[in-house]
């Protein structure tokens, strides 16, 4: 039962009695009681004031990252990452194609209730109609990073266009946050070697893959999600999903305690790569 129902019902409800018997059943109960015993039990009971008492703790508080206070300076001569070190139990949650206006604040209470900082690769363009949003997930300790402005494959494009992408959207993430993205991530994760090059010369941004990919941009579905995310999990692992997805965000909540249970420990993906070192 709910709380909240319980602080609804009336005494008569509470000794499952109707509403309108319960004063009389009530008064039964008490003298019956009473003559049993010779006097009033509600002048009998005397209890000395309980100072071990404390409230109960909101029952099922559930599981809680631990405060991962973790340098964030990386320096890696590395233009491209797929994952961090495996000596440590870390991973690295990224959510790409944001800000959505729905489906990112649903994510963001999600993560926020269990202290856990993800990595969202932004989309300029969607930062540009929701800086509100974006603001938000910096606030609340998020890493954000670029994910190009239009989401076009970049390996189509002229180099005087990518960093055109680049630059629309690191100046929006600017704009709307006050703070500079410090990694990217390719649309389609499809990148050539001497425009990572160029990205990471021009921009200080290493390109960031994934490790572990559940493919929920073709909604297989909530609970195959959570599944393929944590049979996919290890140590160091940088885990790719979509908060353009409702059913994406809807399997984070199974995903983050089934994480949290194996022993994993959420940081960014920034924390991971100093790490590496
Ligand atoms: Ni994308």
């Amino acid at each position: 039962m709910k709380r909240r129902d319980l602080l609804q019902m009336t005494p008569g409800a509470v000794l499952g009695l109707s509403a309108c018997s319960s004063k009389d059943a009530l008064a039964s109960l008490v003298s019956s009681s009473a003559s049993g015993r010779g006097q009033s039990p509600l002048q009998s009971v005397k209890m000395p004031p309980n100072t071990q008492y404390r409230p109960p703790a909101y029952a099922n508080q559930g599981l809680r990252n631990p405060n991962m206070n973790l340098p964030t300076a990386f320096s890696g001569s590395a233009i491209s990452y797929s994952r961090g070190s495996s000596a440590y139990a870390n991973v690295a949650m990224t959510f790409d194609d944001g800000p959505h206006p729905t489906n990112t604040p649903r994510l963001l209470d999600m993560l926020r209730k269990r202290n856990i900082r993800a990595t969202f690769y932004v989309i300029g363009g969607n930062v540009d109609r929701y800086p509100h949003i974006a603001r938000r997930i910096v606030a609340e300790g998020h890493e954000i990073g670029n994910h190009t402005y239009t989401h076009r494959k970049l390996t189509s494009l002229s180099e005087s266009e990518v960093r055109k992408e680049m630059r629309r959207t690191q100046d929006a993430i600017v704009r709307a946050t006050g703070v500079k993205p410090r990694t990217m991530r390719p649309p389609y994760g499809a990148l050539f070697q001497r425009q990572r090059q160029m990205l990471f010369s021009e921009f200080n941004y290493p390109t960031i893959m994934w490790s572990v990919d559940p493919q929920d941009w073709r909604r297989p579905g909530p609970s195959v999600v959570t599944s393929r995310i944590l049979s996919g999990a290890n140590n160091g692992a940088i885990i790719l999903a979509h908060d353009l997805h409702a059913p994406t965000v809807t399997a984070m909540p199974a995903t983050f305690d089934g994480l949290l249970s194996r022993g994993y420990n959420f940081i960014t993906v920034s924390q991971l790569l100093a790490q590496k070192g």
